[in-house]
């Protein structure tokens, strides 16, 4: 009998086929499957000796040449073409077997859609896989959700893989949860990445516009950055950007780049879950708000042809070297709350989809191989592996320091920024994140008063359990206890 395939890829596209080859060029026998032949061809004949491939022309030629359990892993266009392969796959393959969507699928999508395959006698894994085209075939970071069943069979094919961490050389993947629970943290994964992205930006703006430096002497002052405790691929990428040069005009690559940040909607959804789940994410939705911003053509057209009042964007400073090492500290900081508030959001999806989730293990995945790797994750994986967290990231001792070490220069940055007309949107809210979490009193009692007075909404006393009602259209306002419950519930 012909030697059979121990893991499968469907979808020849980039992502794909450079996945496919990773897989081969990591011993593993790796069946290739794409709906057009052709693909499938040009990765035979561009990459076929690299490894041991078995290309498919049809999709049950391609299920024929898996060993059992058949192992397939999915990497097409999300939405209906992933939907219409996994149906066509469940109807060939047999009870047992495991199929994989390696794209950015919405998480709740996952959890319908395990639900539907198991009840088919199948094991359907959702993974989040992150490092882009370079990742995907020098070694990605992968989150998996599904079974602890369909672990056994894929945890050894994934690790082989995965990007390994540069500390301990330790895999980058590791079992998220059931069911939608890796989908779920890529997509936090992807949020926190676009406001690592933005805070970036935002620090890059305040160098350009603010400081009047050039695109390439931003790029080096990004190089030393990358040197110290921000040290982080998307610091490194960054300094690549603004170095570069269009060959056409000979001008700043970043001068010739139409401004309108695109998207393709993880970052809205992790948004949009967090506030269901009632965990402010500010960095991360900051974050979503600039690109649309950025895209707004026709408001953006409108303002630059009638001059909206404001200053030439400037930052008035005596010390421009004391400035930049500010906007230092302050994208470490803002960074920070960024991480903080992300993992803030797994830990309460985890509790509402019931999800066993090692937050010290999320962090640890990402340390190689995904866009938001940073030096800095390993603080992070040492803090839940502590056993000393508590209800966020902000009060493990390494990050109260940090954060209290850069105070001083983080608000020294955001009233400059505001003074001088740049506009720093994740800056400020990570900072007012801060500082309103450090609060004794919130204005929030206020809001409670106003509520109660036009909706009879209720509020709790700071002296006595209960819920309570003020009369408001009574003479003398008279106060009513509406319910003795010892805790007040808004
Ligand atoms: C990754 C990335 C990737 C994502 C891109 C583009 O982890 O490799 O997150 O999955 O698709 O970053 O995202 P946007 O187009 O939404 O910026």
């Amino acid at each position: 009998m012909s030697e059979k395939a121990n893991i499968g890829v469907i979808g020849m596209a980039v992502m794909g086929s450079n996945l496919a080859r990773n897989l081969a060029h990591h011993g593993n026998t790796v069946a290739v499957f794409n709906r057009s032949y052709g693909r499938t061809e040009t990765l035979m004949k561009d990459h076929g000796t690299e490894g041991k491939f078995i290309p498919a022309k049809t999709l049950e030629e391609f299920v024929a040449s898996l060993s059992v359990p058949r192992t397939a892993i999915i990497m097409v266009k999300a939405g209906a073409p992933t939907e219409a392969t996994i149906n066509a796959l469940a109807d060939v393959m047999e009870p047992g077997d495991i199929i994989v969507d390696g794209g950015n699928t919405y998480f709740k999508d996952t959890i319908r859609r395990e639900k539907a395959i198991r009840a088919r006698g199948l094991h359907y894994v959702g993974c989040g896989v992150s490092g882009g085209e370079e990742g995907a075939l020098n070694g990605p970071s992968m989150m998996p959700g599904g079974t602890a069943e369909s672990w056994k069979t894929l945890g050894p094919i994934l690790e082989s893989i995965a990007a390994k961490a540069p500390e301990d050389g330790a895999p980058c993947v590791t079992h998220i949860g059931e069911n939608g629970a890796g989908h779920f943290v890529k997509m936090v994964h992807n949020g926190i990445e676009y406001a690592d992205m933005q805070l970036i930006s935002e620090s890059y703006d305040l160098l350009r516009r603010g400081l009047g430096l050039t695109p390439s002497e931003i790029g080096d002052i990004f190089a030393e950055w990358n040197k110290g405790e921000l040290d982080s691929y998307l610091v490194e990428i960054t300094e690549e950007v603004l170095h570069h040069t269009d060959a056409k005009t000979g001008k700043p690559f970043l001068d010739i780049v139409v401004d309108h940040a695109g998207m393709k909607g993880t970052g809205t959804w992790t948004v949009q879950t967090a506030l269901s789940l009632a965990v402010p994410v500010t960095g991360i939705a900051e974050a979503v708000f600039a690109r649309g911003l950025s895209s707004r053509s026709e408001q953006r057209d409108e303002a630059a042809s009638k001059t909206l009042p404001g200053v030439t964007p400037h930052i008035d400073v005596a010390d421009r070297e004391a400035f930049i090492e500010d906007v230092r500290k302050a994208l470490y900081a803002s960074k920070i709350i960024a991480y903080a508030q992300g993992f803030d959001e797994i830990t309460e999806g985890a509790k509402e989809y019931d999800w066993d989730i090692n937050l010290g293990d999320v962090a640890r995945i990402w340390r190689a191989g995904c866009i938001i790797r940073a030096k800095f994750l390993n603080r992070i994986s040492d803090a839940y592996d502590s056993g000393k967290m508590t209800s966020s990231l902000v009060f493990d001792p390494y990050f109260t320091k940090s954060l209290g070490d850069a105070q001083d220069s983080w608000r020294r940055v955001v009233s400059a920024a505001a003074l001088g007309g740049v506009p720093i949107p994740a800056f400020s809210s990570s900072l007012s994140y801060y500082d309103g979490l450090r609060s004794d009193r919130l204005p929030a009692a206020l809001v409670q008063g106003q509520r109660d007075f036009f909706g009879a909404h209720t509020y709790g006393r700071v002296d006595e359990p209960g819920v309570f009602h003020t009369l408001w259209g009574e003479e003398g306002r008279k106060e009513i206890k509406e319910d003795d419950s010892a805790a007040y519930t808004a």
